[in-house]
């Protein structure tokens, strides 16, 4: 609790400094910010396997759900044009993104032997369904996937989609469209929307002969955070014990990440390319250990101190207020002009906090 109040003393003098920290760096780490094998899979629903008229998809595969992204992605590109070149401005890139970091940053691995499911530099590798982040990633992935299919946004889709997961944890998770929608509605029906309302834009004009549709990115930003952050509630809600993760502090950082979220959502922070990696820069590289309470003692650079103690200042302050910080910062931005232009300016700033000191 303590060093949640030593925050924001750091954060009104950051908040005169934050301009005058350079930002050059950023341009040679865009190459390494792609998801791992990225360049592997080629964002086709026809790559899958078929079996019994089934297109199967292993959950527990990291190529697997790289590839769900990546159709995701490719198969939106045409709505975010206008919103960066070589595709950076698709909303979508914060969850290929945060896919790609957690598996960098171990966090798939199973949390009792880290050597279970670790990340593989040179072949991809798996995920172990003992890990809450590879559960709550779970439902990220499959509620978008299922409902970009369920409401017929994927065109390709010839073949009904059966996922697989293991005998033992198949009561935690879904398999088909029927079955996610049966348990979890609320979390499908908020990813629906963000592919209903892709559906309901059209071309509005043509720029060197590509159709350039009507999209609003505030829209889509905060529909793809609310189905974000239905997805990961759900998820959360199950892999809250601290068994699915490697120790306590790791368990509250992965519960804290989703008031850090609901921040996002409200502000509707910016969820293309650019933004998620300035976002995830800090995201720490590697699972907190026991005993990593105190974020200023640990070993982690400026900017991972900054993301965690950032995610802890955020929940902190929330539960302090029973919950009214987040509903006075959702009053204070919703009513502002300057929304995103605040509430960017802030979450950037509150990520560079340790930076200051
Ligand atoms: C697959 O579907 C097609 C067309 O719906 C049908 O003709 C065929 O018998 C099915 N095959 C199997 C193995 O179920
Ligand atoms: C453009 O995007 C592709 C993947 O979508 C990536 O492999 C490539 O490096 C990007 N090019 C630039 C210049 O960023
Ligand atoms: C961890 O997993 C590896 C690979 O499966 C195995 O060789 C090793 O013995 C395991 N270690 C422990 C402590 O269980
Ligand atoms: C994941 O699936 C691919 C094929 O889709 C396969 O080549 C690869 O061996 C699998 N990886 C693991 C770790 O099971
Ligand atoms: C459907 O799949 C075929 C074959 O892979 C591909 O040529 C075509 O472009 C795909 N259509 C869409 C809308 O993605
Ligand atoms: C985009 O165009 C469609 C049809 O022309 C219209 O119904 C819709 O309201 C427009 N959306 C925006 C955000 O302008």
């Amino acid at each position: 609790m303590q060093s949640a109040f030593t925050i924001p003393s750091f954060l009104f003098l950051s908040l005169f400094l934050v301009g005058l920290v350079p930002n050059a760096k950023l341009d040679t780490a865009t190459k390494k910010m792609y998801p791992p094998f990225w360049d592997q899979v080629s964002g086709e629903i026809t790559e899958f396997p078929v079996k019994d008229n089934k297109t199967i998809i292993n959950m527990w595969n990291y190529t697997d759900r790289l590839r769900m992204y990546k159709i995701l992605i490719t198969q939106t590109n045409k709505y975010f044009v206008q919103f960066g070149s070589n595709d950076s401005g698709n909303v979508l890139w914060a969850l290929a993104l945060t896919y790609g970091k957690l598996y960098k940053t171990g966090r798939f691995s199973d949390p009792s032997n880290v050597s279970v499911c670790a990340y593989d530099a040179v072949s991809p590798s798996c995920i172990s369904f003992n890990s809450g982040w590879g559960g709550t990633n779970f439902f990220v992935i499959v509620l978008n996937f299922l409902a970009a299919v369920e409401s017929k946004f994927l065109k390709n889709v010839s073949h009904e989609i059966l996922l697989l997961s293991p005998e033992k944890h198949k009561h935690d998770f879904c398999f088909s469209i029927e079955e996610c929608r049966k348990s979890f509605p609320h979390a499908m029906d908020e990813a629906k929307k963000f592919y209903q309302y892709l559906q309901s834009i059209t071309p509005a004009s043509t720029v060197n002969s590509v159709s350039v549709y009507n999209t609003s990115e505030d829209r889509a930003t905060l529909l793809l955070w609310k189905a974000y952050r239905a997805a990961v509630e759900t998820g959360l809600s199950k892999f809250n014990d601290v068994s699915w993760y490697s120790s306590v502090p790791e368990r509250k950082f992965a519960m804290d990440i989703l008031t850090l979220m609901e921040f996002c959502e409200t502000t509707i922070y910016r969820t293309n390319f650019k933004n998620s990696k300035a976002f995830l820069v800090g995201f720490p590289r590697r699972k907190l250990k026991d005993g990593e309470d105190k974020i200023q003692k640990t070993d982690f650079k400026m900017r991972e101190k900054a993301f965690l103690a950032s995610t802890k200042f955020i929940s902190s302050l929330n539960k302090m207020t029973g919950g009214w910080f987040l509903v006075a910062w959702k009053l204070t931005v919703e009513s502002s002009e300057l929304r995103y232009v605040l509430g960017n300016f802030f979450i950037n700033t509150l990520l560079l906090i340790p930076i200051i000191k």
